[in-house]
């Protein structure tokens, strides 16, 4: 059985850099206080009148770098994502557009931390059923959108970014060998963007209480993200007779720098194989798991097992476990 297998990534970031100190200036907070709780130094935040898939383009325009397929080769763009440009259209057509790209069929998942495991285990499976060639997923948020420069639990943890890679059938043993997705409501008042949805629309009201923002309890979004991806990891291991040991990278979802480090250190994994770069963008959340393929692709040889684990609103988490 041919797998569906990686074989393009493309990133973009904002230039923008929003450091620690420019919020330690706005909210009481200190550059000490954050690098020590988070791990965070800065993160990119994108201009006020440009959106998501205004770095969904971008990163794949740097993804076709990398392969010798034209654009119209792409059959279908699946774009995970919480900071759509607008409820509709959905992004994915947006981006379509702005690409001038013809032969697609295009669609948004919102799943938030966990959209981009989601996302390419749907695209593994389209590609799988050999009805389609060649799937770009994309994850993109511009959290910066939703982030309340005003709240210091939350204006110091998340940045804007985007990633993309390309599936496409696999000739050889490489490729996405299994994911175990989860998700249940449990989490929904602990972390959650409320306003502007169809339960509180846009109104005068739900700005005043700043609704439209990134709400969460911190230590509970903390503790039960180090749980679950931990636990999920271990059973996707499991299900597939591997041990941690068989892993050559762990890529966690990038939310905080001690989490990173809790669930590699529960999972018995050598801290030097455990990726990391939320200490120079935050949170991107659906953006963290690709934009971390795209930095280290270098590092990563053929054959390499990685194991990926994300965690976010809902809650949702997973892990997915690919042979590069
Ligand atoms: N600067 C200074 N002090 C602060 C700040 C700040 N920016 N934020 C909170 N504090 C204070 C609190 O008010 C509290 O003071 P108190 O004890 O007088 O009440 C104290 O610091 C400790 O607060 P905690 O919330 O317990 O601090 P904690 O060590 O848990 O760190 C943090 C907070 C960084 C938010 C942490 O809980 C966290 O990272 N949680 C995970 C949240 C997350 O990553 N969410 C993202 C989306 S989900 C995901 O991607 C997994």
């Amino acid at each position: 059985d041919l797998k569906a297998k990686i074989t393009a990534t493309g990133g973009f970031v904002p230039t923008n850099r929003r450091t620690n100190n420019y919020l330690a200036n706005i909210t009481d907070t200190s550059n000490e206080w954050i690098i020590k709780r988070t791990g965070i130094k800065e993160r990119r935040i994108l201009a006020d009148e440009l959106a998501t898939s205004d770095m969904i383009v971008p990163a794949i325009e740097d993804l076709m770098k990398n392969t010798d397929m034209s654009l119209q080769e792409i059959d279908c763009l699946i774009v995970a994502t919480c900071t759509p440009d607008m409820p509709m259209p959905s992004t994915a057509n947006i981006v379509c557009r702005k690409l001038g790209l013809k032969n697609v069929f295009g669609f948004d998942i919102n799943s938030a931390c966990t959209g981009f495991l989601y996302a390419i285990s749907l695209g593994a499976s389209l590609i799988e059923s050999r009805k389609y060639r060649n799937v770009i997923v994309a994850g993109a948020d511009k959290m910066s959108s939703v982030t309340d420069l005003q709240d210091r639990r939350t204006n110091i943890l998340f940045g804007d970014g985007a990633g993309a890679v390309l599936l496409q059938l696999s000739d050889d043993e490489t490729g996405i060998q299994d994911s175990l997705l989860c998700g249940n409501g449990d989490g929904a008042e602990m972390l959650l963007i409320e306003g502007g949805g169809s339960l509180y629309p846009a109104s005068m009201e739900t700005l005043g209480s700043r609704k439209h923002f990134i709400r969460q309890d911190g230590r509970a979004v903390f503790r039960n993200a180090i749980e679950k991806m931990t636990a999920v990891s271990k059973a996707l291991l499991d299900k597939n007779a591997l041990s941690i040991d068989n892993v050559d990278w762990l890529i966690p979802h990038q939310a905080n720098m001690r989490i990173i480090e809790a669930v590699g250190k529960e999972l018995g994994i050598d801290a030097g194989r455990v990726i990391s770069n939320v200490q120079y963008y935050g949170n991107t959340t659906a953006a963290t798991i690709p934009l971390c393929l795209w930095d280290y692709k270098d590092k990563f040889q053929k054959g390499d097992l990685l194991l990926l684990t994300a965690f976010g609103a809902g809650f949702t988490w997973g892990a997915t476990l690919l042979k590069w």
